[in-house]
């Protein structure tokens, strides 16, 4: 049996259980909250479909154990919710029901649609609505009940949430956010032991030195300091951290080790990295190497990463070219943002945001951070805005000049 704590419905709820089972199961049994329906039990029929931490989960296909220190709104949870009893009135007005076994799951599929769109259309609501299946209705009093109460609410000109609550990349469950800005009102779970574990022990994952990265690619950029300066300033680890927007150093580092963590903004979802990094430097040769490991828990993503660099004078020995090899491996959720073209694009600013705040703290000015995002991530869905501009402006060129 495994102890979980969460809270469903607005209460604290603590249990014990087994780790097979499924959190419809121990919604409708261990709690009596029936008003969650078992249809397929396969994830397709939409029937059991709840919000885990704001978001739409399938409760059959979902582990309870999975949602420790997660929070729990089942449809008995969003009796005094505005949007649900909007869409309750429109389901009765427009005979969107008949047996009612499918609606629960309906209602809460149709509140997230409602909740994040304005202006969706018939073609959006019936694309939102496709993973919810009713077996004797039919759809279409259903999808003009929905769409009734999206022309309701902007008549009343409600403004929709962008994203919904999403803000994390991952599971939902896993990541126990803030319930700030939330329209259900319920309390902020207890932080979750299990995950704080899960936490702590992947940011522990041992640093491999026979591992080769995947992709392998080289940087460069010069600043306005001579080679001696620089290098005594890459051997302060905190001065070197705070150049990179995002960064926060946990604990204090040493010459040889550092753990840390980034936060990355990706529109409106943030990735956060936690992880340790292996510090080498040769000075004979004004060279080192920075081999780390890190992980994004609520993705379940695994990075590691290794960067050498190399100092080299200027023409007039008054400025530095750093030469950078950056070699990294991505696995989970999040290798889908980590195709080799994105990532160079992404590291080529950040690396200018780097060289630009090392500039500026060698010359004791305070850093600027460009790119940093609301929260203080890095702000890589700007920085992607900027790779895909490049590319097509790479693109035209190109053709203009096959053209010519
Ligand atoms: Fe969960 Fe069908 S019962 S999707
Ligand atoms: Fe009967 Fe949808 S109303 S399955």
């Amino acid at each position: 049996m495994t102890p979980i704590t969460l809270v469903i419905n607005g209460k604290p709820v603590s249990a014990n259980i087994e780790p097979r089972t499924h959190l419809a199961d121990f919604l409708r049994e261990g709690r009596d909250l029936t008003g969650t329906h078992l249809g397929c039990e396969h994830g397709v029929c939409g029937a059991c479909t709840i919000l885990v931490d704001g978001i739409p989960v399938r409760s059959c296909i979902t582990y309870a154990v999975s949602c420790d220190g997660a929070e729990v709104v089942t449809i008995e949870g969003l009796d005094e919710d505005e949007i649900t009893r909007e869409l309750r009135e429109a389901f009765k007005r427009e005979h969107a029901l008949q047996c009612g076994y499918c609606t629960p799951g309906m209602l809460v599929s149709a509140r997230d649609l409602v909740m994040r769109s304005r202006n969706a259309d018939e073609r959006e609501i019936r694309v939102a609505m496709s993973g919810n299946l009713c077996r004797c209705t039919g759809y279409v009093g259903i999808i003009r009940a929905i769409r009734s109460v999206i022309a309701a609410r902007r008549d009343r000109d409600i403004a929709a949430i962008v994203g919904g609550v999403r803000r994390t990349v991952g599971p939902a469950g896993s990541g126990h956010p803030s319930t700030q800005g939330r329209e259900l009102s319920v309390r902020r779970a207890v932080p979750s032991p299990l995950t704080e574990r899960a936490a702590a022990a992947q940011s522990k994952l041992p640093i491999d030195r026979d591992w080769s990265p995947q992709v392998v690619f080289d940087q460069k950029f010069v600043v306005n300091y001579p080679p001696q300066q620089v290098w005594e300033m890459f051997g302060r680890v905190r001065d070197v951290a705070a150049c990179l927007p995002g960064t926060s150093l946990i604990g204090e580092p040493t010459p040889e080790r550092v753990e840390g963590q980034i936060q990355v903004k990706i529109g409106p979802i943030t990735a956060e990295f936690r992880g340790q990094a292996e510090i080498e430097r040769d000075e004979s040769s004004y060279s080192g190497k920075i081999r780390g490991v890190g992980s994004a828990i609520r993705s379940n993503s695994v990075t590691r990463g290794m960067i050498s660099y190399h100092l080299l004078p200027g023409p007039d020995r008054q400025s530095t070219e750093v030469a950078l090899t950056i070699g990294y491996t991505l696995t989970g959720l999040l290798a889908q943002f980590g195709r080799p073209s994105i990532v160079q694009g992404v590291a080529a600013r950040m690396t200018a945001a780097f060289a630009n705040n090392l500039e500026a703290r060698l010359g004791g000015e305070p850093v600027a951070s460009p790119s940093l995002g609301a929260e203080g991530a890095i702000n890589a869905g700007s920085l992607l805005s900027s790779v895909v501009a490049g590319r097509f402006r790479q693109l035209f060129s190109r053709i203009v000049h096959w053209r010519n």
